[in-house]
């Protein structure tokens, strides 16, 4: 029976310390400031967008969403984030992921002022996250390496496999784990025999976006594995990339889905925010 990673538990922990941290700059007369760019109406994208700005509210941290409709040119999102990178009340932008077709995310990203890229997206905060010299970390692969600690998951020297090789989650978190001294596969869809990758893990972080792609079976008897996975079944549930019921009973300790990853991405979100004023502001 594996132990569970409450990443509610450890994000309602974090939480606690960020409030403080808040609380701390108020008394400066400072309030951290995120403002949130959302174009078109995913609907995922607009729950995202609203638990982000409770949790921000939660903690002291000013917040403001700018919307905008699916067929928004480039140079009114171009023209939108110019004015938040000179808008001193913020300390991070976030471009709200996916958006719509014809436009280009590289190209806004690229925009966003690197000490206000809350997401660490941008390829300067990227480049030196892969050249191992810090600068902004993604949300999720924080949160994972997070989860990973609180959980005494020793990370040095162990074998770690990451299914998905994405922007958002894959790519920066098997940075994160080489950086951490784990020895890193980075499995994908192009992948042959992926359970012969998996069975070899001490630590399996799951990020390819497909239900119950990992069974038990694939999984090595006390490996430490992190669903990252929030996929909607036809019946409205959450359900991972974890297939839980036959993982549980080989790992050593898992992340249950919902209340695993999903909560850690906007606890490190906020704590992102924080950083940012702190060092934009002195
Ligand atoms: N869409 C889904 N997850 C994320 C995230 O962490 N950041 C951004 N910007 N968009 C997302």
């Amino acid at each position: 029976m594996a132990r569970l990673i409450d990443g509610k538990a450890v994000a309602a922990e974090l939480r606690e310390g960020l409030k403080a941290r808040c609380a701390g700059l108020a008394a400066r007369g400072i309030t951290p400031g995120l403002a949130v760019i959302l174009v078109g109406d995913d609907l995922a994208s607009r729950i995202y967008v609203r638990n982000k700005e409770r949790a921000c509210a939660s903690v002291g941290i000013h917040t403001r969403t700018f919307r905008f409709p699916a067929e928004t040119e480039m140079g009114a999102l171009k023209a939108q984030i110019d004015a938040l990178n000179a808008d001193d009340s913020f300390d991070g932008i976030l471009l709200q992921l996916p958006l719509p077709q014809g436009l280009c995310a590289d190209e806004l990203l690229e925009r966003i002022a690197p000490e206000k890229d809350v997401d660490g997206f941008h390829p300067l905060n990227f480049g030196k996250l892969a050249l191992g010299l810090g600068g902004k970390t993604p949300c999720t692969p924080a949160g994972c390496m997070e989860l990973l600690r609180r959980a005494g998951v020793e990370i040095a020297g162990k074998e770690a496999v990451v299914i998905g090789r994405s922007r958002l989650v894959g790519k920066p978190t098997a940075l994160l784990l080489q950086a951490a001294d784990a020895t890193v596969t980075l499995c994908h869809s192009h992948t042959r025999d992926l359970a012969a990758h998996t069975r070899r893990a001490d630590i399996l972080i799951a990020a390819a976006g497909k239900a119950g792609l990992v069974t038990g079976e694939m999984i090595k008897p006390g490996a430490a594995v992190i669903d990252v996975g929030i996929n909607r079944m036809p019946d409205g549930t959450l359900c991972g990339d974890v297939e839980f019921s036959s993982a549980e009973p080989v790992a050593g300790a898992i992340t249950p889905v919902p209340g695993g990853v999903g909560p850690m991405t906007i606890a490190m979100l906020l704590k992102a925010t924080i950083d940012a004023a702190e060092e934009r502001r002195g």
